[in-house]
């Protein structure tokens, strides 16, 4: 039942790299004196972001996932977060970089930072690769973000559309052909 599409190219392969490189030494500055990172990556997103960035971070780290539950509409917005997969270790006292592909509303990343902090981490961030901040609800942001994009719909680097598209190596844009 999806609508026939082309994709676009909006932000290719070379400029996703160029910009983890850059906020990888960003980040390493951030954890310099950290024993062992916990890199917690959103599942299905994140899997090609977080493999890309870590490989970057010249770091100690632990990679784990976390699954939650989507939100149809902002009716179940204010709802806590229904845990799909829980992390495998404990992260009190321990420092965590969440990893997410792109923030929309925001819901799904102020959630899992609030339930996050609730384990009560030494020190907590966040990277997100995409940012549309015309779409925000929440009153949340990334502490580190690749590109703000305009309120476009886009696929590849892990973001779907119906669970298509995630192994695409650039960020495209998703247009409709059937004029509707
Ligand atoms: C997408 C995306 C983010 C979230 C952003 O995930 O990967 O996790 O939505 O939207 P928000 O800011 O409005 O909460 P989705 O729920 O589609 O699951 P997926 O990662 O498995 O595709
Ligand atoms: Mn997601
Ligand atoms: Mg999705």
């Amino acid at each position: 039942t999806t609508r026939p599409y082309v994709i676009d190219e909006m932000i290719s392969a070379k400029s996703i790299a160029a910009r983890i490189e850059a906020l990888s030494r960003e980040i390493a500055q951030e954890f310099a004196d950290t024993e062992q990172l916990v890199v917690v990556g959103l599942l299905r997103g994140s899997f090609v972001f977080i493999a890309d960035l870590v490989r970057e971070l010249r770091l100690p780290v632990e990679v784990d996932f976390l699954e939650v539950s989507s939100y149809g509409n902002a009716m179940e917005s204010s709802r806590e977060v229904r845990i799909l997969k829980d992390l495998r270790s404990a992260i009190e006292g321990r420092d965590v970089l969440v990893v997410e592909d792109i923030v929309d509303t925001g819901h799904t990343l102020s959630h899992v930072v609030r339930l996050l902090t609730s384990r009560n981490p030494r020190k907590l961030r966040t990277i997100a690769l995409l940012d549309k901040p015309s779409r925000r609800e929440a009153d949340i942001k990334a502490d580190w973000t690749g590109f703000e994009i305009p309120d476009e719909f886009v696929v590849g680097y892990g973001i779907d559309y119906a669970q298509a598209n995630r192994n695409l190596p650039h960020i495209g844009k998703v247009r409709f052909t059937d004029g509707g």
